[in-house]
């Protein structure tokens, strides 16, 4: 813990959830998450810069799936990316709290662990998913999204060894160091 109150890492027993600024397509990991729409169509944000870096073998096989509902997560290649594959969770919209937006980003999440269990993954990263085009206020997203991968990361079963939440600039970074603070406390 810093003096401020913020933290960039937590140990959960053999396990880890780390926080670090940066481009998720340049990060080396088993899988990394994407924060897509239901249609899988590509978009902007980390959606479009992920498909921009792994190639077209990444949409190919998005086409195949088709789509996926929001709070829910599917697995493609990574492509051309350091990694052997792509989680694209979709999270919510923001529309103002009361549509049941932190149980969907909750569901995204836990839906991208479960999916990087199902596949073996041992170093996961994961980006901010909903706080950019889909405008969920980031100091309401963060706790939830490091509540839900410590709450995995302390299960039992889980093939999991390293989450990093990789963040793209200062303002999300400060943000989930505050959280992450928050949580190693007790809050
Ligand atoms: N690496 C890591 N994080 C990134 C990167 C990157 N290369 N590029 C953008 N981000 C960050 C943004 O700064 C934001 O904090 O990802 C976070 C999520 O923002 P968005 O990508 O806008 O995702 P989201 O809010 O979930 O909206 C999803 O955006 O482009 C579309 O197809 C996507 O329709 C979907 C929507």
């Amino acid at each position: 813990m810093r003096g401020d109150g913020t933290l960039r890492s937590l140990r959960i027993g053999d396990r880890e959830l780390v926080l670090e600024k940066g481009d998720i397509t340049r990060h080396k990991a088993d899988a990394i998450g994407n924060a897509a729409n239901s249609r899988l169509a590509g978009g902007g944000g980390v959606d479009g810069a992920i498909h921009r870096a792994g190639g077209p073998a990444i949409m190919a096989e998005c086409r195949k799936i088709g789509g996926c509902p929001t709070g829910q997560a599917v697995v493609t290649t990574a492509g051309n990316l350091p990694a052997r594959y792509v989680i694209h969770a979709v999270g919510p919209v923001w529309r103002g709290g009361g549509a049941g937006e932190d149980e969907l980003l909750a569901s995204a999440y836990r839906s991208t662990l479960e999916r990087a269990d199902a596949h073996g993954v041992e170093t996961l990263a994961l980006p901010s998913i909903s706080t950019g085009v889909y405008g969920f206020p980031l100091e309401r997203a963060a706790p939830i999204a490091l509540r839900t991968v410590a709450e995995h990361l302390k299960k039992g079963k889980t093939s999991l060894r390293r989450v990093t939440f990789v963040l793209f600039n200062d303002e999300t970074m400060a943000a989930y160091e505050k959280a992450l603070g928050k949580l190693a406390a007790g809050g």
